[in-house]
């Protein structure tokens, strides 16, 4: 579904991503970890086309459409959840006809329901639920989840792991980054370790992991010199 190989981004002369490769395949959910800092929403960034990568290929299968739940979700605050998601379906040449069923369907996926709150009243949960309502319009083969769960409270945080569980099961390759290692061990097939723009390891899932995801994320992380 999606090859990275040898990504490279530098800013001002700093690496921020150094010969980065990975491949995700179709239907999984695929786990791109890393330390604060790492490069992983730069790699989502040059994934989606929103900035340029210095080097490297990026090869996905053909006339993909990518879903993207950005990492700070930013709407204009004076429309409403439907009205944000109106204007995205409009942007997508979604059909008049089936809009509107559409928008109310993905806004009572993600427990939106409240349709009349204006976004400037929203709370940072409820910003990150239109916002993957947003990335779930027109129906996309892959989505890049940029941390969906950062700022829900435990329950938000379930729910929303469970749609994405949903979401798996109906055949979607998802690429998830998140901080939340407990989220990503509930519901991530594999997945990759980054720091400083370089891959450190690979975690895959298992029933007979010795270790947790967040033991080996640690050694992985601290045991890189600077
Ligand atoms: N537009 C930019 N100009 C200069 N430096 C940037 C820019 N965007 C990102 N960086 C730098 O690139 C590095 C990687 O940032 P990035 O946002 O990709 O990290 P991240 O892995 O997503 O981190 P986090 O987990 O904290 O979200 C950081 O050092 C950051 O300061
Ligand atoms: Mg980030």
């Amino acid at each position: 579904m999606l090859e990275c190989i040898g990504l490279k981004k530098s800013y001002n002369e700093k690496i921020v991503v150094n010969d980065l490769s990975f491949s995700v395949n179709k239907g999984e959910v695929f786990a791109f970890l890393g330390s604060n800092g790492a490069g992983k929403t730069t790699t989502i960034k040059m994934i989606l086309g929103l900035i340029k990568k210095d080097g490297g290929k990026i090869i996905t299968d053909e006339n993909i459409h990518i879903g993207y739940s950005p990492e700070t979700p930013y709407f204009p605050p004076f429309l409403t959840g439907y009205e944000v998601l109106d204007y995205y379906a409009q942007i997508q040449k979604i059909p008049k006809s089936n809009r509107s069923s559409e928008i109310l369907r993905l806004l009572d996926t993600v427990g939106l329901e409240n349709n009349k709150t204006r976004v400037r009243n929203y709370s940072k949960g409820m910003l990150q639920r239109l916002a993957l309502a947003q990335s779930l319009l027109g129906d996309p083969e892959l989505l890049i989840l940029d941390e969906p769960t950062a700022g829900l409270d435990a329950l938000g945080r379930l729910e929303i792991i469970q749609l994405i569980g949903k979401l798996k099961s109906t055949g979607k390759t998802i690429i998830i980054n998140s901080h939340i290692l407990n989220d990503i061990e509930r519901i991530c097939d594999r997945g990759i370790i980054i720091k400083n723009g370089v891959q450190l390891g690979e975690w895959h899932k298992s029933d007979n992991n010795e270790k947790s995801l967040e033991e080996i994320f640690i050694e992985l992380v601290r045991g890189i010199k600077e």
